[in-house]
């Protein structure tokens, strides 16, 4: 008989509970082992849930019980998470998490620290929710050099997205429903604005290329700004407009990654994931492309992978080679700028004509677009894949023809 404890009754932390108590039985036989929920850490009451009596208010309770060998941080942020998390992995109690802000800015860390103590530090639901991705990536792949990580790593913001595009809700509605469904973040602007999904990208490219990446590395950029004319231009270029994580190794072995909104042309398969669901590809030597797909946010889908990594910690008897990365110096990052993409430009202009004659001119083939009741004076177009910082300069160039108010990457992997 071993013990595990709970830390946090939030929204993952009681689904985990739950799941636990729900499947216990065959939990246990595929753990290989009796397993006891002792304890569940939050300050606040619960006296009308069935396991009223495995509350307490002390993280001392539970460290004291040795017994005690594995523990799902549900709690979130990189305060006390990050202050208990060390405590027990230093008496080497295993942990398991949802809590992707402290793998992405500990990660390197906490995993050596496990390593040290003789246990584990794993989380397959900090990133996509419900689909296995973390455990894909250093096991079933392993044989491969990943070349490539990309996907729609934040169901909040592609459920806004849907929501607006195909129910004509208001943002502020869908995110309400959002958070109402569990779905978002405790401070929404961390899914808005693309934090969460910067988080969840330098996770999966730490463990794809084996060197940290830092959030603060990574150029990010939310949805806020995503207009619906945006979107209705992007039907009319033939794709949507999804908010991507992607990382890529560059022929020059520097790592190209980002969060941005990007035209997805309808063909690629993350085009047509909607609502709360992530997709992930890889891209390796060896399989050209996997994706992955499914719920990537919510109470079950969550706690499926926080209970199957205290079923993985449970059966493992010292801790997981392939599970790593190192800290690093950030300087195999490249910078965006630097590096090419095709865009999507929407500007104003004085006139149509002349500023259609001045693009053409400017660039190799832009491709103009359209869409219903645009205003007269509105202009929008692909310039073909060129250095990011060479088209900004041309487009400086014209500011006295064109007035640019929004651009969008495009997504063509
Ligand atoms: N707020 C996150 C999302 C939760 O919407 O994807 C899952 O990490």
């Amino acid at each position: 008989m071993i013990k595990i404890a709970v830390l946090g009754h939030g929204v993952v932390g009681s689904g985990t509970v739950e799941l636990f108590l729900k499947n216990k039985a065959s939990i246990e036989k595929r753990a290989g082992r009796p397993i006891e929920l002792g304890y569940i850490l939050d300050i606040r009451e619960f006296p009308n849930v069935p396991y009223a009596d495995k509350f307490v208010k002390s993280v001392d309770d539970i460290l004291s019980d040795k017994e005690v060998k594995a523990v799902a941080e549900c709690m979130g942020g990189v305060g006390k998470a990050y202050e208990f998390t060390r405590k027990f992995l230093e008496n080497g109690v295993s942990v398991v998490t949802s809590n992707k802000e402290l793998v992405a800015t500990h990660g390197a860390e906490l995993i050596s620290l496990a390593k040290a103590h003789g246990c584990n530090y794993k989380f397959e639901a900090s990133v996509g929710g419900g689909i296995p991705i973390i455990r894909p990536l250093h096991h079933c792949l392993a044989a491969n050099e990943i070349t490539g990580v990309a996907g729609i790593l934040n169901g909040t913001t592609n459920f806004i997205l849907t929501k607006m595009f195909t129910e004509q809700m208001s943002f502020e509605d869908a995110l309400k429903m959002a958070q109402e469904l569990g779905y978002a973040e405790k401070d929404p602007t961390a899914d808005v604005e693309g934090d969460d999904a910067c988080r969840k990208i330098c996770i999966l490219a730490s463990l794809a290329f084996g060197k940290h990446v830092y959030p603060e590395s990574v150029h990010t950029e939310g949805i806020s700004a995503v207009t619906k004319a945006d979107v209705e231009y992007a039907e009319s270029w033939g794709g949507k407009v999804k908010l991507i994580g992607r990382a890529e190794k560059l022929p020059n072995g520097k790592l190209y990654i980002m969060v941005a909104p990007s035209f997805v042309p309808t063909g690629n398969l993350l085009a047509d994931i909607t609502d709360v669901f992530n997709g992930i590809m890889v891209f390796g030597d060896a399989i050209d492309r996997v994706m992955f797909y499914g719920r990537g946010a919510g109470k079950f889908p969550t706690a499926s992978a926080v209970v199957a990594d205290i079923i993985d910690v449970v059966k493992l008897s010292g801790p997981s080679v392939s599970l790593s990365w190192a800290d690093s110096a950030q300087d195999f990052i490249a910078d965006c700028k630097e590096c090419e993409t095709a865009l999507y430009v929407r500007a104003d202009c004085n006139s149509l004509d002349e500023a259609r004659e001045s693009l053409s001119e400017t660039f190799c083939k832009p491709v103009f677009l359209c869409r219903e009741n645009a205003p007269a004076n509105e202009i929008a177009f692909i310039v073909p894949k060129e250095k990011e910082s060479v088209i900004f300069e041309k487009l400086n160039k014209l500011s006295g023809k064109i007035s640019v108010k929004n651009t969008i990457r495009i997504f063509d992997v």
